[in-house]
């Protein structure tokens, strides 16, 4: 198992982010029942409902709801109708199952930023659409993902047609302040790490290969020059990789997971528990002795993490800071998308790399126990 991170290179600020991105505006999931997917977010994730769209709002073919927290913004459509956007809806529904089909980003300059991927060499799938408060288009990524640059004037609406929903809030102790990181599974990571490096701008920020003997993956990140999007691309490296398993069940390349960043991880992941949503199961050994030795002093308590099942990744190098996160089961029908809790102190910057080595060691200790191993 190896890491390595790349130091990034103080370039000038024009072509350090040729597309004026600022961030991750929404993602967007195709799901099989919009109002079903909702309840989930709204119930287990602690989200509010933001925005809805259907036919009778203005929006062909779909009916959607936007949910969210803090910054995280999730739009869940479904096919609704006929015409061309009900049918690809459908289709991607059919071929890939409930998943994204959009990781949107929020941009200064829609027109500029469409234009200027083009010219980069990025494939536009659908061109500028301009109204008084928003102005989008969309370029290909991997498989049948597509990144959405967004423009918003005032900050009032989400998109032409949709409506907000009055009194929306976030309630309880769930709390997400934004997207940490999105995390892509591809067939060969080479040509999509070129892919935001050339057209984007974004630097790869650092590479890890992990080899459990029983799950192989190799994992390069890029980023954006501001640190502020975090783009993990996880290839394969054995045939019966959890990688490799994704790209079956999943017909192709696509989103594998997404981290929400908590500022309280302790509270998030006990009321997320409380609310029935049910995360990776994590051995009794991974708190033994090990834990305390590996991770040192934690500003939390470390009973209430192994209560909780937190895992705990202390970064290498003086000041290193360490990083707390936990990653749910699949939520949808198909062993594909997760959701990672990820909160992160001092100056964390890694994606728990340590933990994979943990968590199999952990396993392993139990194995011997049982005489299994
Ligand atoms: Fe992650």
């Amino acid at each position: 198992m190896s890491t390595t991170y790349f130091e990034r290179d103080a370039g000038p600020a024009a072509t350090a982010n040729p597309l004026g991105i600022k961030g991750i505006d929404h993602i967007e999931f195709i799901v099989d029942a919009a109002d079903r997917w909702r309840d989930f977010f709204v119930q287990k994730f602690g989200m509010a409902c933001r925005f809805y769209a259907d036919e009778a709002s203005g929006v062909c073919g779909r009916r959607a709801h936007v949910v969210g927290q803090g910054r995280v913004n999730f739009l869940l459509a479904e096919p609704q109708g006929g015409g061309p956007e009900a049918a690809l809806l459908a289709r991607h529904l059919g071929q890939h199952g409930c998943g994204v089909r959009d990781v949107a980003f929020r941009v200064r300059d829609a027109r500029h930023a469409l234009a200027e991927a083009a010219r980069r060499g990025a494939k536009i799938v659908r061109p500028v659409d301009e109204h008084d408060q928003f102005v989008g288009g969309a370029i290909a990524a991997y498989g049948d993902t597509i990144h959405t640059f967004i423009e918003r004037k005032p900050h009032t609406e989400f998109a032409p047609g949709y409506r907000p929903v009055p009194g929306a809030f976030e309630d309880g102790d769930i709390n997400f302040a934004m997207i940490d990181h999105v995390v892509a599974n591809v067939e060969h990571m080479e040509p999509w790490v070129k892919y935001y490096e050339e057209i984007f701008g974004f630097d790869l920020f650092m590479h890890f290969d992990i080899n459990t003997g029983r799950s192989a993956l190799m994992s390069k990140v890029v980023s954006s020059t501001d640190g502020w999007v975090k783009l993990p691309i996880n290839e394969p490296s054995s045939a019966n990789s959890q990688i490799q398993e994704y790209l079956d069940q999943y017909h192709g390349p696509g989103v594998q997971h997404i981290a929400l960043l908590t500022p309280d991880i302790v509270a998030t992941v006990a009321e997320m528990r409380r609310m029935g949503q049910e995360f990776l199961e994590v051995p009794d050994s991974y708190y033994d002795a090990e834990f305390d030795q590996r991770v040192g002093e934690i500003e939390e308590d470390k009973e209430a993490l192994k209560q909780l099942r937190i895992l705990v990744d202390r970064e290498p190098g003086e000041g290193g800071g360490y990083l707390l996160q936990l990653f749910t089961k699949c939520v949808f029908a198909r062993p594909t998308l997760f959701f990672e809790v990820i909160q992160r102190r001092g100056r964390a910057r890694g994606f728990g790399e340590g933990n994979f080595r943990a968590l199999f060691e952990a396993i392993e200790r139990e194995q011997t126990k049982r005489g299994t191993l």
